[in-house]
């Protein structure tokens, strides 16, 4: 982690669910470490009408370990936090913010250093830009910085309206668009293994690669987010961003340096080069499916039509399968296997990168060598060589080379929001979203969401399963497996 910064954040959504489980203990976890120390203050906005000292007690309690250590700097670091009840149409409210901000400033000697963040119903994000510039907000001697959380947009339409709003008051490089899959530890890990080994730099390329296998599983159902869910799905929800972001991770070109201009650049390029389906082509390339109940180590699970503000004849998908390609030319031709869903098997996001085995040599034909790096819950990479069988002469076998980090390391180490707003502290935007990405992988999804629109069937699979058949099909008609099959028998990956 970096220097110690100052900056007075103003957090839109200060009460909510994302605020309490991610963002306290986030910058906790920066307070911690010395990034934020002295010279830093949060206001916390919403509704409600808390008192400074009631959300200061939540703070506490959010952060809170049961170490001792942890309970003494709690309480010092929650000193820091004000609450300010706020409408967030009602220009009166804002000019009230700024003088809170301005004393806030001054108090803890900050220098005109400005966060915003917006951790709130997105249909807000536009009013809260536009009054942030019409009551002057920002201020002319120090950073004015704003992270902004995703949905962000339904689709392409709804995303470059709202990128225009904010535009009006924020500068593409003021803006940090949190993707927090790009903040996850081993997802920043890919550039690493792919651009800091010759052994994997020399192979990364459509003559050696047979598939790329993308998963991000879920085992929870939709919990208590119906109300956004019906609204989404899993296309929206986790491929147009995550699934989309470690994508380009894998395909994109070796940036010239690990700047934000240069990886931005290559992203984009890499976007730009999907291959974009027609409506008429989406069926063969694009599986849905929505779960059904099951009975999971004796709990009956309600299948997704039952749940709570759910509507029973709902055709919201929450399972996604995809075989996607790219015309850049590294890869033409290579499939790109995704899958993503709640009610899955289990929690796990992992890709395996599945090299092409020889058809005949020496050995005769081989097992294919396999690459998959496991992005959470355990965070590490295991590579599949063949070696010779023990005891027996010219047999080869598959042998696994594996790396795992140490669970307590990793914890202790930033979590994917600490990292992020540790950047957006310190001005790198290197690890968020440009505009470019947001609306390429919007025009992507676009074609998918407008012929499913078209299409009356929804696949089901039982909960705890792996998704619909259609799901395995997809890869099985051109002679590709899914290498992570997991059982309903709990395995160490
Ligand atoms: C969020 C989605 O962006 O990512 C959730 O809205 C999903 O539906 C979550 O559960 C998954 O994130 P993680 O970090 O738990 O894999």
């Amino acid at each position: 982690m970096s220097k110690e910064i100052s900056a007075v954040i103003t957090l839109f959504g200060g009460s909510g669910d994302l605020a309490q489980r991610k963002l306290y203990p986030a910058l906790f976890g920066l307070y911690r470490r010395g990034v934020l120390k002295d010279h830093f203050a949060v206001i916390g906005t919403a509704r409600r009408p808390w008192s400074d000292e009631h959300y200061r007690d939540i703070v506490r309690e959010a952060v809170c370990d049961d170490s001792i250590e942890a309970t003494a700097q709690a309480s010092a670091f929650a000193s820091h936090f004000y609450y300010q009840s706020h409408d967030v149409t009602d220009a009166a409210h804002y000019t009230t913010l700024k003088e809170l901000a301005a004393q806030l400033d001054e108090q803890y000697a900050v220098g005109g250093n400005r966060l915003f963040y917006m951790a709130m119903a997105p249909n807000f994000f536009a009013t809260i830009a536009s009054h942030l510039k019409s009551e002057a907000l920002l201020t002319e001697d120090g950073f004015n910085r704003l992270i902004i959380e995703k949905p962000f947009g339904h689709d392409y339409a709804s995303a470059a309206a709202l990128n225009a709003s904010i535009t009006a008051t924020f500068d593409e490089r003021q803006i940090y668009r949190i993707d927090h899959y790009l903040g996850k530890e081993m997802a920043q890990a890919i550039l690493g293994l792919r651009f800091g080994n010759p052994l994997l730099r020399g192979v990364w390329h459509k003559d050696y690669i047979h598939d790329i296998q993308i998963t991000l599983a879920e085992a929870v159902g939709v919990e208590e987010r119906a109300g956004y869910y019906e609204t989404s799905g899993a296309l929206r929800d986790m491929v147009q961003n995550h699934v989309m972001q470690l994508l380009a991770y894998l395909t994109m070109d070796e940036p010239s340096a690990l700047t934000p201009e240069a990886v931005h650049e290559v992203k984009a390029r890499a976007f730009d080069q999907l291959h974009r389906y027609t409506e008429a082509e989406v069926a063969a390339n694009f599986v849905r499916g929505q779960y059904t109940a099951a009975t999971i180590a004796g709990t009956a699970i309600p299948g997704y039509r039952e749940e709570d503000g759910v509507a029973q004849q709902s055709m919201t998908e929450t399972f996604v399968a995809g075989r996607i390609l790219t015309d850049a030319p590294a890869f033409a031709g290579v499939p790109i296997f995704i899958r993503t869903g709640k009610r899955l098997t289990r929690k796990s996001t992992q890709v395996t990168v599945t090299f092409k085995p020889q058809a005949a040599g020496l050995f005769g034909a081989q097992p294919a060598n396999t690459l998959t790096i496991y992005v959470e819950p355990s965070e590490g990479f295991s590579l599949e060589l063949n070696g010779q069988a023990l005891g027996q002469t010219n047999v080869l076998e598959p042998e696994e080379l594996r790396f795992r980090h140490d669970p307590a390391a990793a914890k202790a180490a930033p979590e994917a929001y600490e990292r992020l707003i540790n950047d957006a502290l310190h001005g790198d935007q290197t690890n968020f979203n440009h505009w470019n990405e947001l609306a390429q992988t919007w025009r992507y999804v676009d074609v998918i969401l407008a012929a499913w629109a078209k299409d009356e069937t929804m696949p089901t699979y039982a909960a705890g399963t792996m998704g619909p058949d259609a799901a395995t099909a997809l890869l099985e008609r051109d002679g590709h497996h899914w290498f992570w099959q997991p059982t309903r028998i709990q395995m160490a990956d």
